[in-house]
């Protein structure tokens, strides 16, 4: 099974089971992560904002220009940040590091 980290807030590290073709937002929801995700992955907000680790950013699909609105939109927005509901588990990304935003703004 895939593993990924989550960078908590505190900046504690979570390492937790990622199962294939499950999205970051729904890994970090089964595993009781703080990721708020209110439109359940239909790109309609931005409070599944997650800081994707430098060194992963390269390795994802460069995102859609919907997510790219909706990233704008995201608080506390970085170079690497992406929405965690379009981040899709694959072997590939097996190891993935992300870490939570300082805060959401509500949807
Ligand atoms: S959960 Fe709303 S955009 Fe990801």
């Amino acid at each position: 099974m895939p593993k990924m980290t989550f960078i908590e807030r505190d900046g504690s590290r979570r390492e937790v089971e990622a199962p294939l073709g499950l999205s970051v937002l729904e890994i970090a929801h089964k595993h009781d992560v703080d990721i708020e995700g209110a439109c359940e992955g239909s790109l309609a907000c931005s409070t599944c904002h997650v800081i994707v680790d430098a060194e992963w950013f390269e390795k994802l699909k460069d995102p859609s220009e919907d997510e790219e609105d909706m990233l704008d939109l995201a608080f506390d927005l970085q170079e690497t940040s992406r929405l965690g509901c379009q981040l899709i588990m694959t072997e590939a990304l097996d190891g993935l590091v992300v870490k939570l935003p300082a805060g959401t703004r509500a949807a």
